[in-house]
């Protein structure tokens, strides 16, 4: 039976498994390729929240340790990537190196990046929406324009609103869902072009806002004290109180301050933070599963995976640190922190604007790569007979998996109108860090099951590598964890279930 549940599809039955597809794209797009999914709701969004809840001006620090543990998964994506260039990405590594099950539990948990990640980032895209309308006095009121639900972690419970849907979440993800069903790929040059937007957008602010940076904004306690009034009042309390006896050590971090709930601040903070923004990292993992089509994906993986990661931590830690230094982090916790920044700053309204449009269009590219990459790796797993057949239908016109695509919009729809952002982000963050894991600890397993396979790009010091990857991926995991801990357990529960039910008994490969 255990050898049946850990049954191995080898390294080259995969290989051959995509050969037939068309290798078109050198490093130059695969760079800008993980650019166009990486840069999204992560920075455009999640930054406030983080900074404003749980790191304060510490989320600078959070987005280097995000970027040390996506760091170190990337080299070990990099080599699976290079050697194995199929577009399953995680879900057809772990198939070759520990089994069908874990491969399957692991497909199981790319849902939750890819469907839910199209959602959160759908979320994101209404609120920037909503703030360019209000420019023109047409916005969306507000019980049409957010979450009916949202989380309280104290409780671990949701708690109605009072609005009804958001509805501009759930419009983006019918249109593009039926731009994916139609088949309009995502081209090199449209996915160029909006990268090119998305960058030059980050580059402006970042170039215009410089001039209005107060570095008293990064001292924690200068920045409570100023806007002590957006606080509850006991944690107003708790701050101050930590701040009088401590009040020079934080030009970084603040005080640490219990919360019943969740680390708040302090070091704790920063690291629950690192878990909110490492949402903003994923993506550079999405150009794995674009390697059925390089053209030379021993060299250009490595290339685009690494290089597209560096560029945006790079950036974010940038844009982190100029958000947190143009206003209080207490203010910084809405639904578009960049434009919020801006907004304290006349001199900075015509910006705003630009920014606005730059990340409804850099949002909207983000959802399109994850709304088409689910589709894929339902079809690689339908293909494995892991999924009922219908994941595998490709329409006879338009030539695309559209059972999928339209089942995947209709669920992703749903969430995008009816859950809060930062419940979503937390569900897709965690699904991607065990992902992480487990590719990483993959890289290890394959040099040793497989010592004689060609690698072009080998991780350098394996051994420190893949063990620091998997720690640190599964340390920023059970921060949201510890939250979302009866989500998570029932999730993968109704993931096994389906397994047992279905892919068991009618897996390809145990049957050949
Ligand atoms: N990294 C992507 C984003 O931030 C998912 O939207």
């Amino acid at each position: 039976m255990l050898n049946q549940l850990f049954a191995i599809k080898p390294v080259d039955a995969n290989a051959f498994a995509n050969s037939g597809l068309k290798r078109v794209l050198g490093a130059r797009q695969l760079f800008l390729l993980g650019i166009g999914a990486i840069i999204g709701a992560g920075i455009f969004v999640m930054t406030g929240t983080a900074a404003a809840n749980y790191a304060g001006p510490g989320v600078m620090l959070s987005f280097v340790m995000a970027g040390l543990a996506c760091a170190f998964a990337g080299l070990c994506y990099a080599e699976f990537a290079a050697m194995m260039p199929v577009s399953g990405s995680a879900y057809s590594y772990t198939y070759s190196t520990m089994g069908e099950i874990v491969a399957w539990f692991i497909g199981w948990n790319l849902v939750l990046e890819y469907l839910f990640a199209a959602s959160t980032v759908a979320v994101g895209w209404s609120g920037y929406l909503n703030s360019f309308l209000s420019t023109f006095g047409m916005a969306f009121p507000d019980a049409l324009s957010q979450a009916p639900y949202t989380f309280v972690a104290e409780t671990k419970s949701f708690v109605s609103t009072g609005a009804t849907l958001n509805l501009p979440a759930v419009l983006i993800v019918a249109a593009i869902s039926a731009l994916c069903y139609r088949g309009i790929t995502q081209s090199a040059w449209v996915n160029a072009l909006i990268v090119f937007i998305k960058v030059t957008v980050i580059v402006l602010f970042l170039g215009f806002a410089f001039q209005f940076i107060n570095p008293e904004n990064w001292n924690a306690c200068a920045a409570v004290a100023k806007s002590s009034g957006l606080l509850s009042a006991e944690l107003a309390g708790k701050l101050v109180a930590a701040c009088a006896t401590d009040p020079s050590a934080i030009a970084l971090i603040p005080p640490t301050v219990e919360t019943a709930g969740h680390a708040q601040y302090g070091m704790d903070g920063v690291i629950r933070g690192a878990a909110v923004v490492f949402f903003a990292y994923i993506g550079f993992d999405a150009v794995s599963t674009a390697a059925g089509e390089a053209k030379n994906p021993q060299r250009d993986m490595p290339i685009g995976i690494l290089g597209s990661l560096v560029f945006c931590t790079i950036l974010y830690i940038a844009m982190a640190a100029t958000m947190t230094g143009l206003l209080p982090f207490t203010e910084l916790g809405t639904s578009k922190p960049i434009a919020t920044a801006m907004q304290a700053y006349p001199q900075l309204e015509w910006l705003k604007h630009i920014v606005e449009i730059g990340a409804i269009a850099g949002l909207s590219s983000v959802i399109l790569v994850m709304l088409m990459g689910q589709p894929r790796i339902f079809y690689a797993m339908a293909q494995d007979g892991l999924l009922p057949k219908a994941f595998e239908k490709v329409h006879p016109q338009y030539g695309t998996p559209y059972v999928g695509t339209i089942i995947v919009g209709i669920f992703a729809a749903i969430m995008a109108g009816f859950l809060p952002l930062s419940f979503l982000g937390d569900l897709v963050s965690m699904g991607t860090l065990l992902a992480f894991a487990t590719v990483s600890a993959g890289v290890l397993i394959l040099r040793y099951t497989r010592p004689e396979l060609d690698r072009p790009f080998r991780v350098w010091g394996v051994w420190l590598v893949v063990p620091i990857a998997v720690i640190s991926c599964l340390y920023l995991f059970i921060q949201p964890f510890a939250d979302h801990w009866q989500v998570m357990t029932g999730w993968t529960v109704l993931g096994f279930l389906i397994y047992f039910f279905y892919g068991f008994r009618n897996s390809k490969l145990r049957k050949a």
